[in-house]
């Protein structure tokens, strides 16, 4: 009795301090263009078609991938942490997506395009590839993987899914053609819903590891600071120059989102359901970039077209009147949007070794 319990207790207390990464042997992944490693691209969109053209890719592949960065993604450094390839987009069909697939599309919504029409505006949308279309082509994907419901637990049993981020753009869209911040606030409890349904579905086709992550600080992104420039001191956080109303706005969607999961993993308590704090993970090298290396401080695009922010709608990166920086890795912001590889590779290791994952993404 005694020798069992102190056997389990070194054992327990092994596992602790190991802090193993988890045999993932695929991992799923769906969201917008934080993670979109080139689906927006095999569809051959038009809509943001300079993501297929130089600087995109400079830094890491020397091409245009269709990732919305000068190298590689969050997404891309989880798979090389759990050793595993970098994930084929699932709509570049002739590939094998055994050890995983990527859904995630550039410009993709949390909620379907009858929300857009409603809050009316869906003519600004650059495709309705939503959430739940993304879904529909994993499920349309699943037979190749297993069949049988066992056969299935027993696959997906060693997946990592991650649903997001995603909702981002939800709020972008609406933001951008002037809607109040107080409206767009009521719109988070169904952006949340969407998410969170997205996330049940893939419990119920048998995904057991799920990760999800929040927004980013979208206050400090070079595109709103240019769109909601105010010329009252009080807008800014005295600490880092970002927009306050919007990053306490990712801070709240970030919050419903946090209490949405709480709900559903009390619902499936055999599942592990994984908040990824992405806002806690970048904000660091918002306030101290140097501390990370990255000399040009946060809020300053590496790839646009001039201004405070070196960014400019009209000249946005890639286009004609853009510039590019010739050191992106001293940049935590690649096109005004999007982040650099460099910062990408950060919130990967905040991810990973950091306390951003809750629970830990690593036991
Ligand atoms: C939205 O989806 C429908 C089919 O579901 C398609 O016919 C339509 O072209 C799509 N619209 C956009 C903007 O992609
Ligand atoms: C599942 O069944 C379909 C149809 O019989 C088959 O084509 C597919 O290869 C099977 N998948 C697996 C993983 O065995
Ligand atoms: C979420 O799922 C519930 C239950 O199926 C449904 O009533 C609701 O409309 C869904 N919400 C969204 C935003 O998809
Ligand atoms: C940039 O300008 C050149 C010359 O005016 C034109 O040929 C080219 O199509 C433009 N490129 C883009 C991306 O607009």
């Amino acid at each position: 009795m005694k020798l069992s319990a102190l056997i389990f207790l070194v054992f327990s207390s092994l596992h602790l301090c190991q802090s193993t990464l988890q045999n993932y042997t695929s991992i799923f992944s769906f969201g917008d263009s934080l993670a979109d490693t080139g689906n927006l691209l095999s569809i051959g969109s038009i809509s943001f078609s300079s993501i297929a053209r130089f600087p995109y890719g400079m830094t890491y592949f020397g091409h245009p991938t269709g990732r919305c960065s000068d190298g590689r993604l969050i997404i891309d450094f989880i798979a090389e942490a759990f050793g595993l390839p970098m994930l084929p987009p699932y709509l570049a069909h002739g590939e094998s997506f055994r050890q995983g697939a990527n859904f995630a599309v550039a410009g993709a919504t949390a909620l379907d395009s009858d929300f857009f029409q409603e809050i009316g505006v869906a003519r600004f949308l650059w495709s309705n590839l939503s959430l739940s279309t993304q879904l529909g082509w994993f499920e349309e994907l699943k037979p190749s993987l297993c069949n049988s419901t066992q056969d299935c637990s027993r696959y997906f049993s060693k997946s990592l899914f991650l649903v997001g981020e995603i909702g981002g753009n939800d709020y972008n869209y609406g933001f951008f053609v002037g809607k109040t911040l107080e409206e767009m606030k009521s719109h988070v409890p169904k952006v949340v819903e969407a998410i969170v349904n997205s996330t049940e579905r893939l419990i119920n086709n048998g995904a057991m590891h799920l990760m999800v992550p929040g927004n980013l600080p979208v206050g400090c992104s070079p595109a709103y600071l240019t769109a909601f420039s105010s010329s009252n001191k009080k807008d800014y956080d005295r600490r880092n120059g970002c927009l306050k109303r919007l990053n306490n706005f990712a801070k709240f969607h970030n919050s419903v989102l946090r209490q949405g999961l709480r709900r559903l993993q009390r619902k499936y308590p055999r599942t592990r359901i994984i908040y990824a704090d992405f806002y806690g993970a970048a904000i660091p090298f918002v306030h101290a970039p140097k501390h990370f290396g990255f000399t040009h401080g946060a809020l300053t695009a590496c790839c646009g077209g001039g201004g405070p922010y070196n960014f400019n709608p009209s000249a946005m990166c890639g286009h004609n009147g853009s510039n590019v920086c010739s050191n992106p890795s001293s940049f935590v912001d690649w096109d005004g949007i999007h982040l650099t590889e460099a910062a990408y590779h950060s919130i990967a290791i905040n991810l990973l070794k950091g306390p951003y994952t809750s629970p830990s993404l690593m036991s």
